[in-house]
């Protein structure tokens, strides 16, 4: 169970600098096209971690006076902003303006001493907010108003869309109730920079940075927090200082492998997780997958997080799916459309296994943009012919180089609707020849396929690796069926569209729901069979997979 979060806004003058820096961002991170610069991503990445290192996470009483509390905080400090949210229990995020601040109200907290149990004195950012005398605060709690922060209920979101003025008014809807918000991204940078903390004591200078849908432009109210423990930094800041004679003493304990290098670190720091951990909660080392990894709950802030070391690559796909979010604000739109309309059918699956990622998918709605005439997204060795010296990356004999200044990549000429977008989508992979053909965002068109897994993406940097390799028949199969129906769907409602006042689904709103889907699939399709003989057909096939017959692979 995922806790909601529940926010709440801050009045007064921070809550002025919340809704400026809000404003700002917004345009930034979220690729509106005003006449702002769009930011570098790694100037994103600088901003938001510098700005986590100020901030501290505080578990507060139920019953709180907001004036009194930033009162309080006030004396370590001037505070830029802050915002409170609910996740079994409340918390509250507040930013100061100096680290100095956060080190001086360190230096005023204790750890408490328990007569049955003991408290290990790790000393985080992370405190608890005791109230000595609490009744005499609950006269002034009415001050903190909600905000909610969670997505809405399907319910809702069909309201929504219903009453939407036209397709693309629903697209840009849905995208707007998904998207992450200011205080949930504020967040998620902060439990990196709370887990970077721990990761220190071990090895010092270390970063914890986020990666995946938190930063890539496509995260969804809820999605996971990627986080990669980067040692490389530690290297390069001791080149810095020393030119002599010095190596750090490595010879009796090196490893035979990078891969048994990433397992060692994890598990320590998997260990060191679970046993320190302020917050962190079923810690399991996942150190044997192809990316090996510790998996964790941050119950404090409700993420489940992911923590992997040795993992740039990743983390320059994360750069590079930003860029293209970022380019043209119909990318987003429609990933989050697609994206949802794939989980509304089940194609996605919070649990690995043989159907489609949001990662795959997202890679399938970029090759489609660049297939447009004129194209919406440029290729990425487009992009890599744009690149200068400093942009230049090598990871791991990998070529990664591509441009990161987004201002300096024209805007397509592209006018198409979004409403169209979503159309063509599916019907360009409804007919896709997924059989022979693999799906390459680097060239922008489509290849032979090198090998016979029954859908290829092929990764962008390591080039010889499929990302969608766990997909099976049957589920490119569904994908391909859900496709065509929803094309089909779309082209009759061009023809017969519920009017708003009947408050039928329509247009994206129907694509979502399930049950009229394949009713309309069934029907169509005339393969509707009597209930006697689909239980007949459903035993079989329950029979027939047998464990040897079984071979569905772990996707993950
Ligand atoms: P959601 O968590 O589903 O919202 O999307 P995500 O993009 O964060 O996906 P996920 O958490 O599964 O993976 C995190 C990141 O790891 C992705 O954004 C990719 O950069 C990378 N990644 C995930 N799956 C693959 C894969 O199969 N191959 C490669 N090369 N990278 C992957
Ligand atoms: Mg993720």
């Amino acid at each position: 169970l995922r806790p909601t979060h529940r926010l709440f806004s801050c009045p007064g003058t921070v809550a002025a600098d919340v809704k400026r820096e809000e404003q700002s961002s917004r345009n930034v991170e979220t690729g509106s096209e005003g006449r702002t610069p769009k930011k570098k991503f790694s100037e994103v990445q600088k901003e938001r971690r510098e700005q986590a290192q100020r901030t501290v996470l505080i578990r507060c009483p139920n019953k709180i006076s907001e004036k009194k509390f930033l009162k309080y905080l006030s004396q370590h400090g001037p505070i830029n902003s802050h915002f409170f949210y609910e996740s079994f229990g409340l918390y509250a995020v507040v930013e100061f303006s100096q680290k100095e601040s956060v080190t001086s109200l360190q230096n005023v907290t204790r750890t408490p001493s328990m007569e049955t149990e003991a408290a290990i004195p790790f000393k985080s950012r992370f405190f608890n907010l005791k109230m000595k005398n609490p009744s005499s605060q609950t006269s002034e709690q009415s001050c903190i108003q909600s905000s909610n922060h969670s997505p809405p209920s399907n319910k809702k979101l069909s309201e929504l869309l219903c009453y939407a003025e036209s397709m693309d008014d629903q697209l840009n809807t849905l995208l707007k109730e998904f998207q992450l918000t200011e205080e949930d991204i504020k967040l998620r940078y902060l439990t990196c920079s709370l887990i970077e903390d721990l990761a220190a004591a071990y090895f010092q200078d270390c970063t914890v940075r986020p990666f995946g849908s938190s930063v890539n432009s496509f995260g969804k109210l809820g999605c996971d927090l990627d986080m990669f423990l980067d040692l490389d930094e530690i290297g390069k800041l001791s080149t810095n200082k020393t030119s002599g004679n010095f190596l750090m003493e490595f010879q009796v304990k090196n490893v035979p492998s990078e891969r048994i290098a990433t397992q060692k670190i994890l598990s320590v720091i998997g260990e060191c997780l679970d046993h320190f951990g302020p917050g962190c909660v079923g810690v399991q080392k996942i150190l044997n997958a192809r990316c090996p990894l510790v998996r964790f709950s941050h119950q404090a802030s409700g993420f489940q997080c992911d923590l992997t070391t040795n993992n740039r690559i990743a983390l320059k796909s994360s750069e590079l799916l930003y860029i293209y979010g970022t380019l043209d604000s119909r990318v987003r739109a429609l990933v989050f459309s697609i994206r949802c309309w794939a989980r509304a059918h089940s194609l996605t699956s919070s649990i690995p296994g043989s159907w489609i990622t949001n990662f795959s998918l997202t890679m399938m709605v970029i090759f489609f943009l660049q297939r447009r005439s004129p194209p919406i997204l440029p290729t990425l060795d487009y992009l890599k012919t744009l690149a200068d010296a400093e942009d230049k990356c090598i990871i791991e004999g990998h070529n990664c180089t591509f441009i990161h200044d987004l201002n300096r990549i024209k805007p397509s000429g592209n006018t198409e609707t979004l409403e169209s977008l979503l159309k063509e989508f599916f019907e360009y992979f409804g007919n896709f020849a997924f059989n022979k053909n693999s799906i390459n965002i680097r060239q922008g068109r489509e290849q032979n396929k090198p090998e016979s897994s029954p859908l290829h993406i092929q990764n962008p940097f390591e080039t010889s690796l499929n990302i969608s390799k766990n997909v099976n028949q049957s589920q490119l199969q569904k994908f391909v069926d859900l496709a065509q129906e929803s094309a089909w769907i779309l082209s009759q409602e061009d023809k017969d569209r519920p009017s708003p006042s009947s408050h039928q689904p329509w247009g994206l709103a129907s694509l979502l729901q399930p049950s009229v889907l394949s009713s309309v699939s069934l029907a169509k399709k005339k393969r509707k069979k009597p209930a006697s003989e689909r239980i007949k057909n459903l035993l079989e096939s329950i029979k027939s997979s047998s464990p040897e017959n079984d071979t569905h692979t772990n996707g993950k």
